[in-house]
């Protein structure tokens, strides 16, 4: 298999997700056979049990949704009454999440906005949670993202970040590969415009750190109490921690 670029400019990150911007969310649900929509589920149910809010009085508990995308884990947030701000440094992307948000009745709330992790423009201690479901893998500069979002976390605001791993198990994580990186660029190349994009997809997950490694790492960034998730067997993990 053709090596994909992994290198993770900014500008290219980009660039690549408004070049898959418009067959995003149809390629996900194939993909994933709908799982993913699952995942997002469980992360916004794990905010809920773990953020420190008054009762009736989630309106006033904001969340920033970092590398938003297309806004689905913005839109089941805002579901639940939480006030929600989606960041993402891709227009394409957030061009897709004001069309659904409009066509969906959402008025306000969630607000999305072109930012990058590495300089977000809040002030410090300004939310109560901050989630990034599939994006930190896309990072350039990952520990320098982690602390600008420790900044912008209030004391005691929880992180959840929901990314793939591979299973740990051998014969699943056999079973997965396969697929992942053999069946996924495929219908990637026939379903989206970018052809590499779901090249990369793959073999950036397989470069990422997982599971300890990346709860540690989550923790140099300056969080108490990082742990971790294992979803469907290891294909995702859904990690938290606390500011
Ligand atoms: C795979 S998509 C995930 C979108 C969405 N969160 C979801 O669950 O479907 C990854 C997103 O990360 C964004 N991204 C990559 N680097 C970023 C950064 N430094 N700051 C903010 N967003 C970033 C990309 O533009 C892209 O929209």
């Amino acid at each position: 298999m053709k090596q994909a670029d992994l290198s993770k400019n900014s500008e290219k990150i980009s660039a690549m997700f408004n070049g898959i911007a418009s067959d995003y969310d149809k390629l996900n649900r194939i993909l994933s056979f709908g799982i993913d929509t699952l995942w997002r589920k469980k992360l916004v149910k794990d905010i809920e049990s773990r953020i420190p809010v008054k009762e009736g009085k989630k309106q006033e508990t904001k969340v920033l949704d970092i590398a938003c995308g297309t806004g689905d884990l913005s839109f089941g947030l805002a579901r639940r009454g939480f006030l929600v701000t989606g960041a993402d440094i891709s227009s394409g992307m957030l061009e897709i999440a004001k069309s659904k948000a409009k066509n969906a009745g959402f008025a306000s709330n969630p607000g999305f906005i072109l930012a990058s992790a590495e300089s977000l423009p809040f002030p410090d201690n300004s939310f109560d949670a901050a989630t990034i479901s599939f994006g930190i893998r896309n990072f350039d500069k990952r520990e320098a993202c982690l602390k600008e979002i420790k900044r912008v976390l209030a004391p005691g605001g929880v992180l959840s970040i929901l990314e793939f791993a591979e299973p740990r198990n051998r014969i699943w994580r056999a079973v997965f590969n396969c697929y992942f990186l053999n069946i996924t660029p495929v219908i990637g190349k026939m379903v989206s415009s970018d052809k590499s994009a779901y090249s990369y997809l793959p073999q950036s997950v397989r470069a990422f750190p997982k599971y300890e490694e990346f709860s540690e790492e989550i923790s140099r960034a300056g969080f108490r109490n990082a742990d971790y998730i294992s979803l469907s067997g290891g294909i995702a993990v859904l990690y938290r921690a606390v500011k």
